[in-house]
């Protein structure tokens, strides 16, 4: 079926039902009230979230200040409760996924991190732009000649999936697999009437294990192969923590990037006058992706932490063991730090946004993702003076996946 319409965000807040349930058709279609609504009235709060992956109660925490210092809180780490809370709702071949460095702590999570850290540091990145761009013009090479083209699909989707794919070094011919895959389970995640897919997730499983097996016998010139010679040299990386490593680099390397380059140019078309400065002041491209990553960042939320102790503040107690999570999108339009919240200023500074994470957890693949936007932004700005919606502004509807801000299509037209 459809998905909700969007409204403008935070503007009714008398559309809040409660108990707030993330995930359900009210939140989806006003996220922004909830969140005024949660940082106003109740900063810790005691929701919902019915996903197949966790249907149980969560602590909200909505405050900027809050978020911050939660994600830097040794009382709320992410093990041992909330991997395997997850993992509950997992079909069992995926619960390997747990193995990642997004649900350790400390010193485990240090290990994991550190060995896929070089590829991701900034000179490393400024590297990869002209890969980027040649990627990104290539595409508007082909899709500039027709009428109408789904943007989300057919750009902002294939540029980071190859980047990444080349990157951990999954091949061209396995890469639609993999997309597959993932959105069977994401299609799975959104709903508890929409069950997972198990075969889908199964095939995923069992794709990123040939992946590593393949890598083993023919090594390339990637992260990948990396990662199996440290193994070899002592690194003891596990077999379920390699499938959990590239599973996740993937997922995480495409996923969110198409959503923000999807979101920045809903956003830039929703606000003709940025778009506008943007145009006649290209050297605003920084700025302006960090400000679409605070007003309209594809990640709402952290992964859940579990509270290991009981912990009162501003009046609530949580007790040991529950799950918590910190609304990153709601901590972002938190008017204690930025002026006028709901205003879309691509000239904004400064903007310490929360919307890639915070402390030890703060994505890995930041520099990435804001340079693939740039120079994807970039390219299709310039080429296109005349680019437009080529449906309704209310046609545009988002999926109603747990926590990511995710548009069904983006149709365009080219000019
Ligand atoms: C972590 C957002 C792109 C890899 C995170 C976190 C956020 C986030 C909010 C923190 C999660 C938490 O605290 O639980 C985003 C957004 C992106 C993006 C909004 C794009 C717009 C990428 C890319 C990669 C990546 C391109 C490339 C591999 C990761 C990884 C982590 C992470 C591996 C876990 C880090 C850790 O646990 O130490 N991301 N991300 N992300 N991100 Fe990103």
């Amino acid at each position: 079926g459809d998905g909700p319409a969007v409204s403008a965000p935070g503007t009714s807040v008398s559309s809040v039902s409660h108990p707030i349930t993330l995930d359900s058709p009210e939140f989806v279609v006003d996220p922004q009230a909830h969140f005024t609504w949660l940082r106003t009235h109740a900063p810790v709060y005691r929701g919902r979230v019915d996903s197949s992956l966790v249907d149980q109660d969560v602590w909200i925490v909505s405050r900027y200040a809050d978020c911050k210092s939660l994600l830097t809180d040794d009382r709320f780490p992410r093990s041992p409760a909330g991997g395997p809370a997850i993992a509950s709702g997992m079909p069992d071949h995926l619960r390997l996924l747990t193995e990642s460095m997004i649900y350790k702590d400390s010193h485990e999570h240090r290990r994991l991190r550190r060995l896929v850290a070089k590829p991701f540091t900034p000179r490393a990145i400024e590297r990869l732009g002209q890969r980027v761009s040649e990627l990104a013009n290539g595409l508007l090479d082909d899709l500039e000649a027709r009428d109408v083209v789904d943007l989300r699909t057919e750009f902002a989707l294939p540029v980071p999936m190859t980047v990444i794919s080349e990157m951990v070094g999954v091949d061209e011919a396995d890469r639609e697999r993999f997309h597959r895959g993932v959105q069977g389970l994401f299609d799975g995640m959104a709903g508890p009437e929409q069950e997972a897919d198990h075969d889908e997730g199964a095939a995923l499983a069992e794709f990123v294990r040939e992946l590593i097996e393949r890598r083993r016998s023919v090594p390339g010139d990637d992260l990948l192969t990396g990662l199996i010679q440290a193994e070899e040299q002592g690194e003891r990386l596990a077999d379920d923590e390699l499938a959990a490593m590239v599973f996740t680099l993937i997922t995480a390397g495409y996923e969110t990037t198409y959503n923000l380059i999807t979101n920045a140019v809903v956003t830039l078309l929703d606000h003709p006058e940025q778009l506008a400065l943007l145009r006649a002041d290209p050297s605003l491209m920084s700025s302006a992706v960090e400000e679409i990553v605070r007003y309209a960042g594809p990640v709402q939320s952290s992964e859940a932490l579990t509270a290991a102790e009981d912990v009162t503040w501003h009046g609530r107690t949580v007790p040991a063991g529950s799950l918590v999570l910190p609304l990153l999108a709601a901590a972002n339009h938190d008017p204690e730090v930025f002026a006028a919240p709901e205003t879309f200023d691509i000239t904004r500074g400064p903007n310490h946004h929360l919307g890639f994470g915070h402390g030890e957890h703060f994505c890995l693949g930041a520099n990435l993702a804001r340079m693939e936007a740039r120079v994807a932004l970039d390219a299709l700005l310039r080429r296109n003076p005349g680019l437009t919606l080529a449906v309704d502004r209310e046609q545009l509807t988002l999926d109603p996946v747990p926590m990511l801000v995710r548009y069904r299509s983006l149709p365009v037209r080219f000019g």
